[in-house]
């Protein structure tokens, strides 16, 4: 089938970005992204391209080359369904918050909503990709709600799933590691399922780079590569904690482990804890389908990778209070960072939550500096927590625009998203302003121990024993 209309349902940070590359690698192929967010489009459709709703390096320039050219931005989810050979299903797939796997199993109502709309909707056939993150075997429900419509409209369902990080999303998707499509191959119609999408790709990217294989080994690819990187993630973690009682140097161990190609030298920096929308979810997705088909030592295997996270988090708000002689109350800590990395606006599941909340909960006041986040949504996340009511969140964290003023009479600063301005900040006018002693907690090791040290800090950076 040759595509010359794609839906994309989902205006996210994958739906946004994932459709804007494919309109700009694709003239030929009209893109409309819809959404029921209706801010959320407005935001994509806003003359003024600092206002999209994701920001990411490089975003604005591909957006500006397509949008109003073959890519649109609707809520008309029924009309851009309707007319589209193709439609990839990228809404949100959080984990269950109720019921029967809450805070473990993913929860598939958006995506079984968008299944029983395609199926209602569609006059044509259509072939449904996945881009979603789902469960191994989520196909066959998505399949069965199709296949129901007794209107004698044909589909085929691929798996396609994102490997994009945020922060780097636009470089990712035009130079993908690899692009996985996962459809049946043992079928007429599946195979040239398989072959449309794939030829979509080959516009820009490299056909030995596009991997297909059958849907389940696709679906659980993403769930698998999602939880080996978190791993590494905890690992490192596991070691800083070492090396902060023996002395060593998690950097130097890092680097020492990384030049040994097998292992290799990425994803072994260690921090305050992974954060993101997606590697707990994940990991947590996989330990449910394992414990439920039985695998109790698989799924506590992987468990075990969330469980050292939330320690980290856990144990660096702890080292704040013991070192600020084991009280906090009433003591500003100034925060830099509270995105969950740098270079994106993103603050789901950051570890710069959970240590917030560790603090107030000391009775500290926090105030915070973030060169992308808006004060709203560091209030939003803490109120999520349900820790205490949000105007004792207002009171005792404020938000500030300068990181100057956010450090001023502080008794420490605690480093928790590695923005690169962090490192050129005048330290020693910082330092001037601050309580004595005047503290560092560098939860990712960003910044020169020695120049600190000189100014006069008394610096912790995680897993750095010396
Ligand atoms: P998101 O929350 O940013 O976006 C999802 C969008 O879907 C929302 O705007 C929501 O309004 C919309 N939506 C939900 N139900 C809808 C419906 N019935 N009709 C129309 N719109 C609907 O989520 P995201 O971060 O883009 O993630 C989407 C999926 O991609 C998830 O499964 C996630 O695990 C996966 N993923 C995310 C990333 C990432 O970096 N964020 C990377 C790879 C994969
Ligand atoms: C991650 C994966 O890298 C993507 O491949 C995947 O598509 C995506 O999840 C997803 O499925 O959502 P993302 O969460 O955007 O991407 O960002 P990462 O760069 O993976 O970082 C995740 C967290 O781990 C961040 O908090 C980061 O600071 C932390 N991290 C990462 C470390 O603490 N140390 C490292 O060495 C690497």
């Amino acid at each position: 089938m040759k595509i010359q209309n794609i839906c994309c349902i989902g205006a996210g940070y994958v739906g946004g970005p994932t459709m804007a590359v494919i309109a700009q690698k694709c003239p030929h192929i009209k893109v409309t992204v819809v959404d029921i967010n209706e801010s959320r489009i407005a935001a994509w459709n806003d003359d003024n391209l600092n206002n999209l709703p994701v920001f990411e390096p490089g975003l604005d320039q591909v957006v500006q080359d397509a949008r109003g050219r073959n890519l649109f931005f609707s809520t008309n989810v029924d009309e851009a369904i309707n007319n589209a050979e193709m439609i990839f299903i990228s809404v949100n797939t959080p984990t269950k918050t109720y019921g029967k796997g809450k805070g473990m199993a993913a929860d598939l109502k958006y995506i079984e909503l968008c299944a029983r709309q395609i199926a209602r909707v569609s006059k044509t056939d259509k072939i449904v990709v996945e881009k979603s993150t789902l469960p191994v075997r989520t196909a066959s429900a998505i399949k069965s709600i199709l296949d129901s419509t007794g209107n004698d409209v044909k589909f085929q369902i691929l798996s396609n799933p994102e490997f994009l990080a945020e922060g780097t999303a636009v470089d990712d998707l035009l130079e993908p590691d690899r692009v996985l499509i996962g459809g049946d191959p043992t079928t007429n119609e599946g195979k040239k399922a398989i072959d449309s999408l794939v030829e979509i790709y080959s516009n820009w990217v490299p056909r030995e780079q596009i991997l297909t294989t059958n849907v389940w080994s696709s679906e659980l690819s993403k769930l698998t590569a999602n939880a080996f990187l978190a791993q590494r993630v905890s690992s490192i973690n596991a070691m800083s904690e070492i090396c902060e009682k023996t002395g060593a140097d998690v950097n130097e161990v890092a680097k020492a482990i990384g030049m040994d190609s097998r292992i290799g030298p990425k994803f072994l920096k260690a921090s305050v804890g992974f954060g993101g929308s997606c590697f707990q979810k994940d990991i947590l997705n996989l330990v449910y389908i394992a414990k439920s088909y039985g695998l109790d030592e698989a799924a506590n295997y992987w468990e075990q990778v969330v469980i050292m996270n939330n320690h980290q988090k856990q144990r660096f708000s702890d080292n704040i209070v013991s070192t600020l002689y084991n009280t906090v109350s009433g003591k500003k800590i100034a925060f830099l960072g509270w995105a969950f990395k740098k270079d994106t606006n993103d603050t789901r599941e950051s570890a710069a939550i959970k240590v917030a909340d560790n603090l107030l909960s000391e009775q500290a006041k926090i105030s915070v500096y973030d060169p992308k986040v808006i004060a709203e949504r560091m209030y939003a996340d803490l109120d999520y927590l349900n820790s205490r009511g949000s105007d004792e969140n207002r009171d005792l964290l404020s938000v500030h625009k300068n990181p100057y003023e956010a450090c001023e009479e502080s008794h420490g600063i605690a480093i928790l998203t590695e923005w690169d301005e962090f490192k050129d900040y005048d330290w020693e006018r910082i330092y001037a302003s601050m309580k004595k002693p005047a503290f560092i907690f560098d939860g990712r090791g960003i910044m020169d121990k020695n120049q600190l040290e000189n100014i006069g800090f008394e610096y912790y950076k995680i897993g750095s024993g010396e």
